[in-house]
């Protein structure tokens, strides 16, 4: 009986994990604020490095990468910013999402997220949402 419970919790504990490692960027606010613009044009570099190749020089998932399959939908980033706060897109570059999108924490630094996230929200053809979520 203790011992199915202690299955259980690590289970649980593993499945939470990935929003765990969400926390830090979903609990803190965008550090650029006020200086949308200025980090949106640090992160649009670190962008045609490292995200084209699956979401595409426009942001909307048409992108060349031949590793990604033909059946995943890649996120199209042009809208995504009016559905989801700063914060929730920072905390998704460095967690990662499903089984194509890779995590970033480790390969860019804290600031360099950050400076991604306003980069996507600056190419958002829809109104940003400015709700932050806490
Ligand atoms: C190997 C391909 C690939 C690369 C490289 C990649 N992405 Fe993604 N990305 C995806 C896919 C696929 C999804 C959709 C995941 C899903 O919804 O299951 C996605 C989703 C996202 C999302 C939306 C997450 C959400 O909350 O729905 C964001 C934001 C994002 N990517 C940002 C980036 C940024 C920034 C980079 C570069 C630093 C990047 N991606 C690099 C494939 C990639």
């Amino acid at each position: 009986m203790k011992k199915t419970s202690a299955i259980l919790l690590t289970a649980l504990f593993l499945i939470s994990c990935s929003h765990f490692r969400m926390l830090p960027y979903i609990t803190s606010e965008n550090p650029y604020k006020g200086q949308e613009a200025t980090a949106a044009t640090l992160g649009k570099p670190l962008f045609v490095e490292h995200c084209v190749r699956c979401h595409g020089v426009s942001g909307m998932g048409d992108g060349d990468d031949l590793t990604v399959p033909l059946d995943k939908q890649i996120a199209d980033l042009t809208d995504i910013s009016s559905e989801k706060p700063i914060n929730v897109l920072a905390a998704r570059i460095a967690v990662g999402k499903g089984d194509v999108m890779p995590a970033f924490r480790g390969i860019f630094t804290e600031d360099q997220i950050w400076q991604l996230a306003n980069y996507i929200v600056s190419i958002s053809v829809l109104p940003f949402s400015q709700e932050e979520s806490s």
